[in-house]
């Protein structure tokens, strides 16, 4: 008699738990997650890479991170920079959105920063390099899961003159933050180690006239050519580099965006080609190849660097999440959770830095084929400087 009492009580405390525990996971509401990429233009393929891949580690968690079903809200940006902040103030002001991801454009993503510093919403960047974004503008709500411009560039330039021996470079790229963050990135690696950048080429995003500036490189004849160009306009530049010519002549170097989900359209154009990226074909990884393979059954395609930020995005959120059992408002602790995390991303794990980027390593990429095959490391866990952020 007595010792069934003390079995039904405590199953009975037991039960009573369960039903408020479930009565409270019922009644946190929806997560909602405010997705600002670019659907259309010269980098749509890279937004839906993105967000293809943050669903899909939301799929693997059954739909929920930290016990919350997520609600998605999505705004095309058009990688236009002059209506970033009245894209933002939808998912922020209209849809009341709990979380941002976004964006891909560098000038995009600056208004989307100071929207979320100024209302305290959580911003995740699952693509854009803007240094300011973890330099000046470094926020305890503001993270990224992806590089910094300097990031992916630096090494590239260090490799063309230590490894490839080139003494002269001329760069091109679209004139705006990411163009000349990595092209100055390029440059002071490449100086550094005792190369000289003789000129530095721009035309306006997202303009693909190439012809004249290909002139000028073909006149100036230097040693190799840095190119940062990313989407539809990568696709373009490596074609029209290779039908002047040049690929023949003057070796291309690029961050590794200029040919990253683009080897199907650039075919031929494109082989051989040396970039630098944190992220890479051929790692043959188990985190990755279950990555791959589950990204290629859900999706019908291959993944590429796009699709693993967003992965990453999700994990970093699911992360901040866990340690705050679902309260976005509860920052410091959500900050603090990711600061001492290790994130398992198929790149190979990393960590945040103080001001919330990526330590990573970037690896030596070379195009065979339709794939930009593994060679070598760059730069090992590469922290950005993060110039300028106070936090
Ligand atoms: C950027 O604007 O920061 C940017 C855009 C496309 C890329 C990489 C960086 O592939």
């Amino acid at each position: 008699m007595i010792r069934s009492t003390a079995f039904a009580i405590p199953a009975l405390a037991a039960s009573l738990l369960m039903a408020s525990s479930v009565a409270m996971a019922q009644a946190q509401p929806k997560l909602k997650v405010g997705l600002m990429l670019p659907y259309s233009g010269t980098f749509t393929a890279l937004g839906v890479a993105i967000e293809n891949g943050f669903r899909l580690y939301v799929d693997e968690q059954g739909g929920k991170l930290a016990g919350r079903e997520i609600e998605f809200f999505k705004v095309d940006d058009e990688s236009d920079p002059s209506k970033a902040t009245d894209n933002v103030n939808k998912l922020i002001k209209r849809d009341n959105v709990d979380v941002l991801v976004g964006t891909v454009h560098s000038g995009v993503a600056m208004g989307m920063a100071r929207a979320a510093k100024e209302s305290g919403t959580l911003l995740i960047v699952p693509n854009a390099g803007s240094d300011a974004v973890t330099g000046p503008m470094c926020a305890v709500n503001i993270f990224r899961s992806s590089f910094s411009n300097w990031q992916s560039s630096y090494g590239m330039g260090t490799v063309a003159a230590k490894q490839e021996k080139k003494k002269t470079a001329m760069t091109i790229t679209w004139k705006y933050a990411a163009g000349e963050e990595m092209t100055n990135a390029f440059k002071e690696g490449f100086e550094k180690e005792g190369g000289k950048v003789s000129k530095q080429l721009t035309l306006p995003f997202p303009n693909v006239e190439f012809q004249a500036l290909l002139t000028e490189i073909a006149a100036a004849k230097p040693d190799a050519v840095f190119a940062f160009f990313a989407g539809g306009g990568a696709v373009k530049f490596v074609k029209d580099y290779a039908a002047a010519g040049l690929n023949k002549t003057i070796p291309l170097y690029g961050s590794g965006f200029l040919t990253d989900g683009t080897l199907e359209a650039q075919g031929d154009a494109a082989q051989g080609l040396l970039t630098t990226l944190h992220y890479a074909d051929g790692l043959n990884t188990p985190r990755d190849n279950q990555f791959r393979l589950a990204y290629a059954k859900t999706f019908k395609m291959q993944p590429d660097v796009y699709a693993v930020q967003g992965y990453d995005a999700a994990q970093m959120l699911a992360t901040g999440l866990a340690a705050v059992k679902g309260d976005v408002s509860r920052k410091a602790e959500f900050a603090a959770a990711l600061q001492k995390a290790k994130i398992d991303s198929p790149r190979g794990p990393f960590t945040l830095s103080k001001s919330h980027n990526p330590v990573q390593d970037i690896y030596l990429r070379k195009v065979d084929g339709k794939e930009n095959k593994v060679v070598g490391i760059a730069s090992k866990s590469l922290s950005d400087p993060a110039r300028g952020c106070r936090m």
